[in-house]
Protein backbone atom coordinates (compact mmCIF):
# COMPACT_ATOMS: atom_id res chain seq x y z
CA UNK A 1 0.00 0.00 0.00
CA UNK A 2 1.43 3.32 -0.92
CA UNK A 3 1.59 6.55 1.33
CA UNK A 4 -1.38 9.43 0.71
CA UNK A 5 -1.38 12.75 1.72
CA UNK A 6 1.00 13.69 4.37
CA UNK A 7 -1.52 14.20 7.35
CA UNK A 8 0.96 15.07 10.13
CA UNK A 9 4.58 15.43 10.55
CA UNK A 10 6.09 14.87 14.28
CA UNK A 11 9.69 15.15 15.26
CA UNK A 12 10.31 11.32 15.19
CA UNK A 13 7.25 9.90 12.69
CA UNK A 14 5.16 10.86 9.72
CA UNK A 15 1.59 9.97 9.77
CA UNK A 16 0.24 9.73 5.88
CA UNK A 17 -3.60 8.78 4.72
CA UNK A 18 -3.42 5.73 3.48
CA UNK A 19 -6.34 4.07 0.75
CA UNK A 20 -8.40 2.73 3.41
CA UNK A 21 -10.21 6.61 4.99
CA UNK A 22 -10.23 5.45 8.48
CA UNK A 23 -6.87 3.78 8.87
CA UNK A 24 -3.14 5.97 8.68
CA UNK A 25 0.47 4.55 7.70
CA UNK A 26 2.80 5.67 10.46
CA UNK A 27 6.30 6.38 9.28
CA UNK A 28 8.63 6.59 11.30
CA UNK A 29 11.67 8.46 10.39
CA UNK A 30 14.95 8.43 11.55
CA UNK A 31 15.38 11.81 13.41
CA UNK A 32 16.21 12.16 16.83
CA UNK A 33 15.07 15.24 19.24
CA UNK A 34 15.30 15.71 23.24
CA UNK A 35 14.63 18.83 25.09
CA UNK A 36 11.34 19.16 23.26
CA UNK A 37 13.12 19.61 19.56
CA UNK A 38 15.71 22.07 20.84
CA UNK A 39 18.74 18.99 20.16
CA UNK A 40 18.23 16.82 16.74
CA UNK A 41 20.23 14.88 14.62
CA UNK A 42 19.52 11.91 11.88
CA UNK A 43 20.55 8.79 13.62
CA UNK A 44 20.80 5.85 10.60
CA UNK A 45 18.42 2.23 10.81
CA UNK A 46 16.81 4.09 14.01
CA UNK A 47 13.42 4.15 11.64
CA UNK A 48 14.04 0.89 11.20
CA UNK A 49 15.00 -0.10 14.61
CA UNK A 50 11.66 1.80 16.14
CA UNK A 51 9.41 0.39 13.66
CA UNK A 52 10.55 -3.55 14.54
CA UNK A 53 10.52 -2.96 18.30
CA UNK A 54 7.33 -1.02 18.48
CA UNK A 55 5.96 -4.15 16.30
CA UNK A 56 7.34 -6.85 18.22
CA UNK A 57 6.14 -5.06 21.54
CA UNK A 58 3.29 -4.37 20.15
CA UNK A 59 2.24 -8.13 19.00
CA UNK A 60 3.65 -9.05 22.67
CA UNK A 61 1.20 -6.72 24.43
CA UNK A 62 -1.49 -8.54 21.65
CA UNK A 63 -0.90 -11.64 22.69
CA UNK A 64 -1.76 -10.98 26.62
CA UNK A 65 -5.08 -9.11 25.29
CA UNK A 66 -3.69 -5.69 24.88
CA UNK A 67 -5.89 -3.94 22.05
CA UNK A 68 -3.66 -1.56 19.99
CA UNK A 69 -3.97 0.46 17.13
CA UNK A 70 -1.15 -1.58 14.33
CA UNK A 71 -2.85 -3.12 11.63
CA UNK A 72 0.01 -4.39 10.12
CA UNK A 73 3.87 -3.98 9.03
CA UNK A 74 3.40 -2.11 5.57
CA UNK A 75 7.82 -2.15 5.17
CA UNK A 76 10.63 -1.52 7.26
CA UNK A 77 9.79 2.00 8.47
CA UNK A 78 5.85 1.74 7.93
CA UNK A 79 3.11 0.46 9.72
CA UNK A 80 -0.64 0.99 9.05
CA UNK A 81 -2.55 1.98 11.88
CA UNK A 82 -6.20 2.28 12.60
CA UNK A 83 -6.81 6.23 12.95
CA UNK A 84 -7.22 6.75 16.62
CA UNK A 85 -8.21 9.96 18.13
CA UNK A 86 -5.27 10.68 20.03
CA UNK A 87 -6.11 11.27 23.92
CA UNK A 88 -4.24 14.10 24.92
CA UNK A 89 -2.99 13.18 28.34
CA UNK A 90 0.65 10.98 27.97
CA UNK A 91 0.65 7.97 30.43
CA UNK A 92 4.20 7.58 31.97
CA UNK A 93 4.97 4.82 34.16
CA UNK A 94 7.70 4.48 36.75
CA UNK A 95 9.59 1.76 38.32
CA UNK A 96 12.47 3.59 39.46
CA UNK A 97 13.68 7.13 40.46
CA UNK A 98 14.81 8.76 36.74
CA UNK A 99 14.38 11.83 34.74
CA UNK A 100 11.93 14.97 35.45
CA UNK A 101 10.86 12.63 38.57
CA UNK A 102 14.28 12.64 40.02
CA UNK A 103 14.92 16.80 38.93
CA UNK A 104 11.00 17.47 40.31
CA UNK A 105 11.70 15.78 43.61
CA UNK A 106 15.69 15.93 44.32
CA UNK A 107 16.05 12.35 44.45
CA UNK A 108 19.20 10.60 42.63
CA UNK A 109 18.48 8.52 39.61
CA UNK A 110 17.78 4.63 40.46
CA UNK A 111 16.35 4.36 43.61
CA UNK A 112 13.77 1.60 43.20
CA UNK A 113 10.13 2.93 43.99
CA UNK A 114 7.75 1.33 46.45
CA UNK A 115 5.38 0.27 43.93
CA UNK A 116 4.91 1.37 40.10
CA UNK A 117 4.41 5.23 39.36
CA UNK A 118 1.83 6.65 36.86
CA UNK A 119 2.04 9.97 36.53
CA UNK A 120 0.08 12.03 33.26
CA UNK A 121 1.22 14.56 31.04
CA UNK A 122 -0.54 16.77 28.72
CA UNK A 123 0.43 16.02 25.41
CA UNK A 124 1.52 19.56 24.43
CA UNK A 125 5.02 20.31 22.42
CA UNK A 126 4.18 24.14 23.20
CA UNK A 127 3.35 24.06 26.73
CA UNK A 128 6.51 21.37 27.24
CA UNK A 129 4.36 18.67 28.46
CA UNK A 130 3.42 19.52 31.88
CA UNK A 131 2.55 16.80 34.57
CA UNK A 132 -1.05 17.23 35.09
CA UNK A 133 -3.05 15.71 37.88
CA UNK A 134 -6.46 13.47 37.06
CA UNK A 135 -9.02 16.43 38.34
CA UNK A 136 -7.31 19.17 36.37
CA UNK A 137 -6.81 16.60 33.28
CA UNK A 138 -10.93 16.25 33.45
CA UNK A 139 -11.43 20.03 34.09
CA UNK A 140 -9.37 20.75 31.02
CA UNK A 141 -11.22 18.19 28.99
CA UNK A 142 -8.36 15.96 27.87
CA UNK A 143 -10.16 12.92 29.21
CA UNK A 144 -12.83 11.78 31.78
CA UNK A 145 -12.57 10.16 34.93
CA UNK A 146 -13.38 6.74 33.49
CA UNK A 147 -10.90 7.19 30.62
CA UNK A 148 -8.04 8.30 33.16
CA UNK A 149 -8.95 5.31 35.38
CA UNK A 150 -8.77 2.85 32.30
CA UNK A 151 -4.97 4.78 31.36
CA UNK A 152 -4.14 4.29 34.88
CA UNK A 153 -5.25 0.43 34.76
CA UNK A 154 -3.57 -0.43 31.03
CA UNK A 155 -0.86 1.71 32.05
CA UNK A 156 0.13 -0.87 34.76
CA UNK A 157 -0.92 -3.82 33.02
CA UNK A 158 1.89 -2.89 30.14
CA UNK A 159 4.29 -1.69 32.95
CA UNK A 160 3.75 -5.64 33.99
CA UNK A 161 4.70 -7.39 30.58
CA UNK A 162 7.33 -4.66 29.74
CA UNK A 163 9.22 -5.44 32.50
CA UNK A 164 8.78 -9.15 32.02
CA UNK A 165 9.76 -8.49 28.38
CA UNK A 166 13.21 -6.54 29.42
CA UNK A 167 13.76 -8.85 32.28
CA UNK A 168 14.42 -11.88 29.44
CA UNK A 169 16.98 -9.46 27.72
CA UNK A 170 19.05 -8.93 30.86
CA UNK A 171 17.35 -5.73 30.96
CA UNK A 172 15.65 -3.41 33.80
CA UNK A 173 13.12 -1.55 32.65
CA UNK A 174 13.13 1.68 34.27
CA UNK A 175 10.29 4.21 33.16
CA UNK A 176 8.35 4.34 29.54
CA UNK A 177 5.57 6.29 28.01
CA UNK A 178 2.52 5.28 26.12
CA UNK A 179 0.00 7.26 24.48
CA UNK A 180 -3.72 5.88 23.49
CA UNK A 181 -6.46 6.97 21.73
CA UNK A 182 -9.95 6.36 21.06
CA UNK A 183 -11.47 4.00 18.85
CA UNK A 184 -15.11 2.84 17.85
CA UNK A 185 -16.04 3.26 21.37
CA UNK A 186 -12.95 2.06 23.01
CA UNK A 187 -9.41 2.82 23.88
CA UNK A 188 -6.59 1.12 22.20
CA UNK A 189 -2.60 1.75 22.57
CA UNK A 190 -1.55 4.31 19.84
CA UNK A 191 1.66 5.81 18.72
CA UNK A 192 4.79 3.72 19.59
CA UNK A 193 6.75 1.73 22.27
CA UNK A 194 10.78 2.56 21.59
CA UNK A 195 13.34 3.39 23.78
CA UNK A 196 12.83 6.56 22.65
CA UNK A 197 10.17 6.88 24.92
CA UNK A 198 11.59 4.63 27.86
CA UNK A 199 14.64 3.96 30.11
CA UNK A 200 16.69 0.55 30.11
CA UNK A 201 19.28 0.02 31.83
CA UNK A 202 21.62 -3.42 31.84
CA UNK A 203 20.82 -5.10 34.57
CA UNK A 204 24.39 -5.61 36.35
CA UNK A 205 26.06 -2.34 35.38
CA UNK A 206 23.49 -0.03 34.60
CA UNK A 207 24.59 1.12 31.39
CA UNK A 208 22.36 2.82 29.35
CA UNK A 209 20.41 1.48 26.33
CA UNK A 210 17.40 3.99 25.68
CA UNK A 211 17.16 7.88 24.29
CA UNK A 212 19.12 9.08 27.20
CA UNK A 213 22.56 8.22 25.65
CA UNK A 214 21.37 10.87 22.90
CA UNK A 215 19.87 13.68 25.61
CA UNK A 216 23.10 12.95 27.84
CA UNK A 217 25.70 12.61 25.37
CA UNK A 218 27.00 8.90 26.59
CA UNK A 219 27.42 7.08 23.42
CA UNK A 220 26.49 7.21 20.16
CA UNK A 221 22.66 6.47 19.53
CA UNK A 222 22.76 4.31 16.18
CA UNK A 223 25.10 2.03 17.50
CA UNK A 224 23.38 1.55 21.25
CA UNK A 225 20.10 1.00 19.48
CA UNK A 226 21.83 -1.86 17.45
CA UNK A 227 23.03 -3.23 20.10
CA UNK A 228 19.64 -3.55 21.69
CA UNK A 229 18.20 -4.37 18.52
CA UNK A 230 20.72 -7.57 18.25
CA UNK A 231 19.88 -8.33 22.07
CA UNK A 232 16.10 -8.21 21.07
CA UNK A 233 15.97 -9.88 17.56
CA UNK A 234 19.10 -12.10 18.23
CA UNK A 235 20.81 -11.14 15.16
CA UNK A 236 22.05 -8.04 13.62
CA UNK A 237 20.43 -4.96 11.88
CA UNK A 238 20.19 -6.28 8.07
N1 LIG B 1 -3.23 5.59 15.08
C1 LIG B 1 -3.00 6.89 15.10
N2 LIG B 1 -3.91 7.74 14.56
C2 LIG B 1 -3.68 9.07 14.58
N3 LIG B 1 -2.59 9.67 15.12
C3 LIG B 1 -1.67 8.87 15.67
C4 LIG B 1 -1.82 7.46 15.70
N4 LIG B 1 -0.74 6.92 16.34
C5 LIG B 1 0.05 7.95 16.68
N5 LIG B 1 -0.49 9.13 16.30
C6 LIG B 1 0.08 10.47 16.47
O1 LIG B 1 1.01 10.66 15.42
C7 LIG B 1 2.08 11.51 15.82
C8 LIG B 1 3.37 10.80 15.60
O2 LIG B 1 4.41 11.68 15.43
P1 LIG B 1 5.57 11.90 16.48
O3 LIG B 1 5.58 10.82 17.51
O4 LIG B 1 6.79 12.16 15.70
O5 LIG B 1 5.06 13.21 17.18
P2 LIG B 1 5.85 14.06 18.23
O6 LIG B 1 6.88 14.90 17.58
O7 LIG B 1 6.26 13.15 19.34
O8 LIG B 1 4.80 15.10 18.69
P3 LIG B 1 3.43 14.90 19.39
O9 LIG B 1 3.40 13.45 19.83
O10 LIG B 1 3.48 15.86 20.52
O11 LIG B 1 2.40 15.21 18.37
C9 LIG B 1 1.85 11.81 17.29
O12 LIG B 1 1.20 13.06 17.42
C10 LIG B 1 0.90 10.69 17.73
O13 LIG B 1 0.12 11.05 18.82
MG1 LIG C 1 5.80 11.14 19.66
Amino acid sequence: MDRGALLYEGKAKQVYASSEPNRVILHFKDDATAFNGVKMASIGDKGRINTAMTMHLFDRLAAAGIRHHVVRQLGPTDLLCERVEIIGVEVVVRNRVAGSFAKRYGIEEGRVLPEPLVEFFVKSDSLDDPLVTEDAAVMLGLASRWELAYLRHAGLEINDHLIRFWGEHNIDLIDFKVEFGRHEGRIVLADEITADGARLWERGTGRKLDKDVFRRDLADLGDTYRDLYQRVFGKALG
